[in-house]
């Protein structure tokens, strides 16, 4: 695999001639006055979600160099490594094979690709696990004493399958009920405890590593909680999902499911860590989401790259990071149950693609992940659209819009569907006064992402997509997506503070640190 870092390939530099020639200027009104085939050149299907990406400063020719940047990049090589096993999460040495959770059982793959020969000696683990998984969840869901489930973990751990359960309400089983208990802050624990009953209640202790402070203090006191009010039966009222199974039995959890080192903790929804969603949409419903996933990996996988909607995202996000110079990207989910989804988005991205040097270590003297930030998009109108429409700052927008509703309340859709699409276009269009408060500049890009409902397979498919662009703005940055070293230092420092809190030694601490300790002490 040659990759080269996008700064050192001939497009960058062509890129750079092009942004001042034609980037900065940009005119999103005038290029759709010029050209009436612009919705079609810069929108595109593909499974499951339909894009459209026309109301981006880019120009066929930004689009054609950026393509250009992507192939000289290397990106193809780089996907067919992940695609073929090859440890490309090299500070960890690791195969980054989340995808694989998503792959059919080769028997049934029409016409396996061949790099995933390298790695089929897994699937049939992968399936046995997945069937393990989906058969228990059958039975939690059968069983009518178990009315609560209560996820403990955080990161990946907490963010995927919270977001996937909200997000797929309307396929939840009627009588259960989802907790999500992610924060060492005891409140957040003590208030999910105040609402179930032992009898009644499945903990799921999730943790890739099974070490994660929070989770590990959040399980201990729930398990604390559930003997403490007389509950005897562990086996069936906890159940662990990790890639650390004999931590988990040393814990005295003996139902585990288990997953392996190859799958990031920002990456595991798919695997065992993704119960609560197959407990809440059964096995045939989890079975789509992958399905629906893998779809999207097929088109990353093969489509060309100028028809390959996860690449002219990624490459967009370059764009518009190191040309543009954009530092965050606003996210407007038209959808109640996708609140959660901007939450998600800031762990996938900013973990992977927040790193400042390359995958040999060296500085980089450009942008990496953006800021990632958002609520549903009605709500947000009526908080922060203000800056995003006349701020001094210009945030490009990622709309995601459902086609057909699952409720029948009328008027209601059509006039969320008409704010999101009037949102665009005020961006967008932007509106003359001679009075400047009143003004509007306008030219404000934004994406547009729509699933014709949402549901476990386009839920997948729209996860896929965004996991797969930020691995095409990764590779072209050069840097490693998948690990994540930056979380390391807080970790360490944690446990010193938390013995010198109890303690109230301040030796050696810098000024402010020691200030505060005593405050907290006094
Ligand atoms: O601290 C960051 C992190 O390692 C994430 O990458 C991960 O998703 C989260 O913590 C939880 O980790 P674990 O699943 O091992 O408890």
């Amino acid at each position: 695999m040659n990759s080269i870092r996008c700064d050192r390939t001939p497009a960058w530099t062509a890129l750079q001639a092009e942004f001042e020639h034609t980037g900065r200027g940009f005119d999103l009104r005038a290029a759709f006055a010029a050209d009436p085939q612009r919705f079609e050149s810069f929108s595109q299907p593909a499974p499951h979600v339909f894009a459209d990406l026309s109301k981006n400063l880019i120009t066929p020719a930004s689009e054609a160099l950026l393509l250009a940047l992507a192939r000289q990049s290397g990106l193809e090589a780089h996907r067919d490594a992940m695609f073929g096993g090859t440890l490309i999460n090299t500070t960890e040495h690791r195969a980054v094979m989340h995808w694989l959770l998503r792959n059919p059982p080769l028997a049934q793959t029409n016409k396996p690709h061949e790099a995933i020969k390298n790695v089929a000696n897994e699937l049939p683990d992968v399936h046995a696990t997945l069937d393990a998984m989906l058969a228990y969840a059958e039975q939690v869901r059968a069983d009518e004493h178990i009315t609560d489930v209560v996820n403990i973990g955080i990161g990946g751990s907490d963010l995927g399958p919270q977001m996937a359960v909200l997000a797929l309400d309307e396929f939840v089983l009627p009588g259960k009920r989802f907790h999500f208990v992610s924060n060492v802050d005891g409140h957040e624990l003590a208030a999910v405890l105040k609402k179930v009953r032992p009898d009644n209640t499945l903990f799921l202790i999730a943790s890739k590593t099974f070490t994660t402070i929070e989770t590990m203090t959040n399980a201990r006191s729930a398990k604390a909680w559930f003997e403490a009010q007389g509950g005897t039966d562990v086996a069936r009222h906890f159940a662990a999902l990790t890639t650390n199974v004999p931590a988990a039995r040393a814990f005295g959890i003996d139902t585990t499911f288990g997953f392996w080192d190859w799958v990031g903790g920002r990456y595991s929804v798919w695997s065992a860590i993704g119960l609560p969603l197959a407990i809440a949409i059964g096995a045939a419903g989890f079975r789509q989401f992958l399905a629906g996933a893998h779809d999207m990996d097929e088109h990353f996988r093969s489509a060309p790259l100028a028809r390959n909607l996860p690449v002219r995202l990624g490459l967009l996000d370059v764009w518009y990071r190191n040309f543009h110079g954009f530092t965050s990207r606003s996210i407007a989910p038209y959808h109640s149950a996708l609140r959660r989804y901007p939450a998600y988005l800031q762990q996938l991205e900013m973990e992977s693609n927040g790193k400042r040097v390359d995958t040999q270590g060296q500085a980089l003297s450009f942008g990496t992940a953006p800021v990632l930030w958002g609520e549903p998009g009605t709500n947000g109108q009526h908080a922060y659209f203000q800056m995003l429409h006349q701020g001094t700052d210009v945030v490009p927008v990622e709309f995601v819009a459902v086609k057909q509703p699952r409720h029948t309340l009328p008027g209601h859709h059509t006039l969320l569907l008409a704010n999101a699409l009037a949102q665009a276009q005020a961006l967008m269009l932007g509106k003359v006064d001679a009075d400047g408060h009143r003004h509007f500049t306008g030219n404000r890009p934004s994406t547009f992402l729509l699933l014709d409902e949402l549901n476990p397979t386009s839920l997948g498919a729209l996860i896929a997509l965004q996991e797969h662009r930020v691995f095409v703005s990764g590779s072209l940055w050069g840097i490693n997506s998948f690990d994540q070293w930056g979380v390391e230092l807080g970790k360490v420092l944690a446990k010193d503070v938390e013995a010198r809190l109890a303690s109230g030694d301040v030796s050696g601490l810098d000024g402010s640190t020691a200030g505060l300790l005593a405050q907290l002490r006094r």
